[in-house]
């Protein structure tokens, strides 16, 4: 399908930096929040960054301009009943996700492709709450999605080859980097970086190292980026303490359950960057 219009579901760090990237890449883009504030929350952060880059250099005033222009906000979920495809970035729990694709069903055109960005849960399950299962597919972006090349686009046990296709076509017009692949869990990136990321924060404790010295070890020892706790941090340590239970809930490897560490900050609210705190300390 010709996509031009996309609504993205959700617009928290991850919605935001989705109708981001679909903005910048020319498409037409309806954000959902709950509210308004929300909404207009999401619109100035997605303002913020455009203009940094017309800042540096990286976009024209123009652009930018034009970028806006093609972004509108909505609180009504039919407010997305014009979109070609429907990017779903709420809240990581399976009974919400499966609500919502079901009211998708009802107010987006038939012929729609319905995407879920889950990072751990399975998009089979997700999609078995729709008559139609054959429209739903994972397109699954990383933390921070303007800045990060990959979307994975998840195959489920009853996606169609044509949604498949959209959302492929989709990730190459945005100028990122596809990799299909089959709803396994964590399918390919968290399979491996969230036992990786578990193994981190035990080894914190193990070798009795602060974060900032794991950190240093990470990233000029193996080259990573960021260090893993600035990457817990910038994840979210919900989020992530969430996928790691998905996954050892499916897949019963010890090295999947999150660290008690982890779970015991999550559980007193030190969520990483966005409360303002986790490992470091944010202002
Ligand atoms: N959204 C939009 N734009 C952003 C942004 C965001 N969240 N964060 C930063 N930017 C923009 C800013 O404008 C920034 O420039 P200024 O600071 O001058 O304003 C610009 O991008 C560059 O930012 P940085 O200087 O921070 O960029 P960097 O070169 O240091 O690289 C990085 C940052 C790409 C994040 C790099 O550190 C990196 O690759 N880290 C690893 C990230 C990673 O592994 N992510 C995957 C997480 S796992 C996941 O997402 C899966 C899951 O399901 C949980």
């Amino acid at each position: 399908m010709d996509v031009q219009r996309i609504g993205v579901v959700g617009l928290g760090a991850m919605g935001a930096g989705i109708a981001q990237v679909a903005t910048e890449a020319g498409f037409d883009v309806v954000g959902r929040e709950v509210t308004a504030d929300l909404g207009d929350a999401a619109t100035a952060r997605i303002g913020h960054f455009l203009t940094r880059k017309v800042e540096k250099g990286q976009r024209t005033e123009e652009e930018r301009a034009a970028a806006m222009s093609r972004l509108t906000t909505t609180t009504d979920l039919s407010g997305l009943a014009d979109c070609d495809l429907v990017v779903e970035a709420i809240v990581e729990e399976l009974g919400a996700k499966r609500e919502l694709f079901e009211e998708l069903e009802r107010v987006c055109r038939p012929d729609a492709v319905l995407a879920t960005n889950t990072s751990a849960l399975s998009v089979t399950e997700i999609a078995a709450a729709t008559t139609s299962p054959e429209r739903v597919v994972g397109m699954h972006f990383f933390n921070p999605a303007p800045l990060m090349p990959l979307v994975e686009v998840v195959r489920a046990e009853l996606s169609s080859d044509d949604a498949v296709a959209t959302a492929l076509g989709v990730v190459e017009r945005l100028g990122k980097v596809a990799v299909p692949c089959h709803d396994t869990p964590g399918f390919v990136v968290n399979r491996i970086l969230i036992p990786l990321l578990n193994d981190c924060v035990r080894a914190l404790d193990e070798a009795r190292v602060t974060p900032e010295a794991l950190d240093a070890a990470m990233t000029n020892g193996a080259g990573w980026p960021m260090g893993p706790c600035t990457l817990v941090d910038l994840v979210g340590i919900d989020v992530h303490v969430h996928a790691s239970e998905a996954l050892y809930e499916k897949l019963r490897e010890p090295r999947m359950a999150p660290p008690p560490r982890l779970v015991a900050m999550r559980n007193a609210g030190l969520l990483g960057r966005k409360s303002g705190r986790g490992f470091y300390t944010y202002t």
